[in-house]
């Protein structure tokens, strides 16, 4: 996806900033293209149920024309609190709480994070770029911390399966298949899904999700988060919404959405594919109620296509 010099114009011309306290009606499905510490303090007490935070990393990298630099793990997790802290007001108490990082983030994440919430899981996802190194293992791996604001809070595993080909069709006695199914197209499980995740793939040029942002996440990504921790009509905050992938996926899965984002150029994006998800609301990945594996759709549409 690009933007074209009129899409620019336009999308500029909408954005919107928070300047001084907000009822819910004025932050419901709404981004503000601003600093996320002069927003924070407008949104109204106990109105969040789900927090989605990937901030920039600790490494040192440009988004646009700010550059993040790489600082020292405390010095990280000092930056960190200084804007989770302000989170706390804002969530209602069965609210959850995600928060991405690399390897070398994750560390304070969990420190800062357990200093006002409960961890209940650290997820891993495999991203599939990444640079080989010389002298170390190459890096295609991230985290996303799982925290809740206190032991009572929503979770709906059903709404987040995985969809699997089976390789081993082990039969019980009585030749009946053991958690799998034989479909026309092939033989499948449906698992609960882990906290390692290895079915998404990184936006990439032929994907229609995919923007310039040089950390863009999968939709698929915010596909599981959103349905297993949020209500239909949920309000999903996302306070470094960058392209808008957190906004744009809690409008196709109908949860109402708030984004945050300093860059102008992002959210430009963001209210691209804002305007685009109100006719379509496919997820790459996401078919029929559940996640399949990757590759895995196509090897089912493969099937069809052999037998028709
Ligand atoms: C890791 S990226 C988020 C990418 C996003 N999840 C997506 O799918 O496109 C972090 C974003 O935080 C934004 N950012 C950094 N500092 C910020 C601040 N103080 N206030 C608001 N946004 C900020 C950056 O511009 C960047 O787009």
């Amino acid at each position: 996806m690009t933007l074209s010099e009129e899409d620019l114009v336009r999308y500029k011309a909408s954005l919107a900033t928070l300047e001084s306290p907000a009822t819910l009606e004025n932050i419901q499905d709404k981004l503000f293209c601003q600093d996320v510490f002069t927003a924070l303090p407008n949104v109204p007490d106990q109105s969040i149920d789900l927090l989605f935070a990937d901030p920039p990393y600790n490494l040192t990298k440009s988004f646009n024309d700010r550059k993040f630099k790489k600082v020292s793990t405390d010095d990280y997790a000092v930056w960190l609190d200084s804007w989770l802290s302000l989170t706390v007001r804002l969530l209602k108490p069965s609210a959850s709480v995600y928060i991405c990082g690399d390897w070398r983030s994750s560390a304070a994440i969990q420190r800062v994070g357990e200093k006002y919430f409960i961890s209940q899981n650290r997820i891993t996802w495999e991203r599939e770029k990444g640079r080989g190194a010389k002298s170390n293992w190459k890096n295609c791996s991230e985290d996303i911390w799982f925290f809740t604001v206190s032991e009572n809070y929503y979770f709906n595993v059903d709404a987040v399966m995985l969809k699997r080909q089976v390789i081993a069709p082990y039969i019980d006695r009585n030749g009946e298949p053991k958690d799998w199914s034989e479909t026309e197209n092939g033989r499948f499980r449906v698992t609960h899904p882990s906290n390692l995740w290895t079915d998404l793939t990184v936006p990439y040029w032929s994907m229609p999700e995919n923007t310039d942002h040089p950390t863009q996440k999968p939709e698929k990504l915010l596909a599981k988060i959103i349905l297993a921790s949020s209500r239909e009509g949920d309000l999903v905050f996302d306070p470094f919404n960058g392209s808008g992938t957190t906004t744009v996926v809690a409008k196709k899965l109908g949860r109402r959405y708030l984004g945050v984002e300093i860059d102008e150029n992002y959210c430009c994006f963001a209210q691209k594919r804002l305007e685009l998800a109100s006719t379509d609301r496919s997820i790459q990945g996401y078919v029929d109620g559940v996640f399949w594996e990757r590759n895995s759709k196509n090897i089912s549409r493969k099937a069809a296509k052999t037998k028709a």
